[in-house]
């Protein structure tokens, strides 16, 4: 079997829930506490053992091709300045030479168009897919999670969560099989389904390892809900042909294409960092928990 190398990062939507914010910046460059959102996926996926990361972008998201890459001013700067933990800091998060590769999909014709528009990048293996906005806090990661399940059962595999069943419209949702040493088998998956018909409560959050014949899927698959073509419709069509499983995430998870779930992100994972945390804790305790401005 194939070890999982590669990771793709569809990172060409338009982010629309969180204008204003994302009219100049990418979403994926807005901070959770001190880095880019997208650097949380990027080191969730090094820790899964990726060594290639695949990044779809668009037009006007050049700064996360400029995060990934050597800031020379900024770093000579920082040299000549004696800021040695400042550099150690940046060369930790950087991928290295060639590392990183990045591809356009000129227009935002859906999550299942974006992931095909990596095709020649990823070849004939199987890889990773993560979507950043989905910011998923845990030791072990999910695509951690994936690839070891990957190693057991080989096949497709989804990193899936419970939610209440009134939820269930905003999502994917798998139809779930048997399950058996902590993986349950997918027998379908259904985009966005009303409550009353999910065939379950096991949401799709955002972590794929797919194997790449989900390429001449997406090929030919005729847009779906919201008139795009989505990746969890070429998916079900490997249903069946090859092995497809759903795995539980363990980590802590925030929607920060959202609003609300990207404050609650930085929050959270602001409270998680002792280097950050004491003064925190001192804010929220000083304003007694009470953080009401007048608007
Ligand atoms: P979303 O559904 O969150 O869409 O895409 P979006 O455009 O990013 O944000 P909203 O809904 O308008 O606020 C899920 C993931 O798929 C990527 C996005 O970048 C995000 O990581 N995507 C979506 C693409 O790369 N291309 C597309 O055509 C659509």
């Amino acid at each position: 079997m194939k070890p999982i190398r590669k990771a793709v990062f569809p990172v060409a939507g338009l982010g629309t829930r969180i204008l204003p914010a994302t009219k100049t910046i990418e979403k994926e460059m807005l901070p959770i506490v001190d880095r880019p959102l997208i650097q949380y996926a990027v080191d969730e996926a090094r820790a899964a053992g990726i060594d290639t990361f695949i990044f779809v972008t668009g037009r006007g998201k050049e700064a996360i091709e400029d995060h990934f890459d050597v800031s020379y001013e900024l770093e000579d700067t920082l040299t000549r300045r004696g800021k040695t933990a400042e550099l150690d800091a940046l060369a930790a998060i950087r991928p290295g030479a060639g590392d990183a590769i990045f591809v356009r999909q000129q227009r935002p014709l859906g999550l299942g168009h974006a992931v095909w528009c990596a095709r020649r990048i990823v070849g004939d293996e199987p890889f990773a897919v993560l979507l950043p906005d989905e910011l998923i806090f845990g030791s072990p990661g999910a695509t951690e999670e994936l690839v070891a399940a990957h190693d057991r059962t080989g096949g497709n595999l989804v990193s899936v969560l419970d939610i209440p069943r009134e939820a269930t419209g905003a999502y994917g949702i798998v139809d779930p099989g048997e399950t058996k040493h902590g993986m349950t088998e997918v027998r379908g998956l259904v985009e966005k389904p009303r409550p009353a018909e999910a065939p379950s409560t096991m949401m799709l959050v955002g972590r794929y390892v797919l194997q790449p014949e989900i390429f001449a899927k997406l090929e030919d698959q005729k847009p779906g809900a919201g008139n795009e073509i989505q990746l969890t419709d070429a998916m079900a069509r490997l249903i069946g042909v090859q092995p497809f499983h759903a795995v539980p995430v363990t980590g802590r998870r925030f929607d920060c294409g959202s609003k609300a779930g990207f404050l609650a992100a930085n929050l959270a994972l602001g409270l998680a960092r002792p280097d950050i945390a004491p003064a925190l804790k001192a804010l929220l305790h000083e304003a007694g928990l009470d953080l009401t401005v007048r608007t």
